[in-house]
């Protein structure tokens, strides 16, 4: 009997300690979250109330990766009603209100990534209201890289090969590596997070080949490839056969001069005849 009466004491002084900071609980079941751009993901925020849910009132905020300073509303419920931010209308909605205060995220970008909280009330209930944070990374796979070059490909020369990548998340690593006719991989240059460049100096013919750039992160790898080809300079017997041809065409206009001179000396010559015995051909035909 008395300890019946101690329990009872006991259970009252509880529920009494419960009502009395009694508030909206949250759990949020994954705190961090990642999702492939393009898929959607629910950002999972559950809660627990004692009073009835006719005024409650859930509100999902963002502080976005990409800007801190700047938080935004993503969507509110309150007392059954939905707002959406304009900025997000079509991709975002509550699954589940007012049971529950998850909400999907459709068609995701890179800027939806950050720090997302819900906060959820429900007056009359006393006390704080209950708060859920997660972290929500949107992964991008590499884009397909830029592979470029500039310098000179002679005997000598110096030549830069640059490798761009304009997206990844997370930021792709970049590798430049000679492929053929030997697999080297080469010690690049970073220039900023998506700009990998490769110099090479005093190039001689082993320096030809396939060169590939590779970028790649969690979600994939792309390539691009340089084919680098050696000019030599022209070699000397090309300058000897050169001078050959040369010596070769001025002797030929050398000897064409002097056939020249000579059917000129030689008609001279014809025509003189010609003169001299024209009347004793005429003479001859026509007689
Ligand atoms: C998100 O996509 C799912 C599946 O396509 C769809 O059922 C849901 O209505 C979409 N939500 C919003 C807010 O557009
Ligand atoms: C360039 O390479 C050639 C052959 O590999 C070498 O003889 C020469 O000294 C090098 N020149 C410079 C400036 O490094
Ligand atoms: C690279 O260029 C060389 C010479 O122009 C050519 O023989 C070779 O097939 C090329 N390789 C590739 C992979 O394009």
């Amino acid at each position: 009997m008395r300890s019946t009466g101690r329990s009872l004491l006991w259970t009252a002084c509880l529920l009494s300690s419960f009502l009395k900071y009694g508030s909206v609980k949250v759990s949020v079941r994954d705190p961090t979250l990642e999702v492939v751009q393009g898929d959607s993901v629910k950002l999972p925020c559950s809660f627990y109330t004692m009073g009835p849910l006719s005024r409650l009132n859930i509100i999902w905020t963002l502080v976005p990766l990409s800007d801190p300073g700047a938080p935004s509303q993503v969507i509110v419920y309150d007392h059954g009603q939905v707002i959406e931010n304009p900025a997000l209308t079509g991709r975002v909605g509550f699954v589940g209100a007012p049971w529950s205060a998850d909400i999907v995220l459709n068609n995701t970008r890179v800027s939806d990534s950050g720090t997302y909280r819900c906060v959820v009330n429900n007056p009359p209930e006393p006390g704080d209201p209950g708060i859920g944070e997660l972290s929500l990374d949107v992964l991008v796979p590499p884009s397909l890289p830029v592979c470029q070059w500039e310098g000179d490909m002679d005997l000598g020369g110096t030549v830069t090969m640059s490798c761009t990548v304009e997206e990844g998340v997370p930021v792709p690593e970049i590798l430049w590596e000679k492929v053929e006719p030997n697999s080297i991989s080469l010690p690049p240059d970073m220039e900023g997070d998506s700009k990998s460049t490769v110099c090479i100096a005093n190039i001689s013919a082993q320096n030809a080949g396939l060169y590939r750039c590779s970028v790649m992160n969690a979600l994939g790898t792309q390539n691009c490839y340089i084919n680098l080809s050696v000019y030599s300079p022209p070699a000397p017997s090309s300058g000897i056969l050169q001078g050959a041809l040369l010596t070769l065409s001025m002797a030929l206009v050398l000897l064409a001069l002097l056939a020249l001179v000579l059917w000129i000396h030689r008609s001279g010559r014809d025509r003189k005849c010609r003169e001299e015995c024209t009347p004793t051909f005429l003479r001859r035909s026509f007689v």
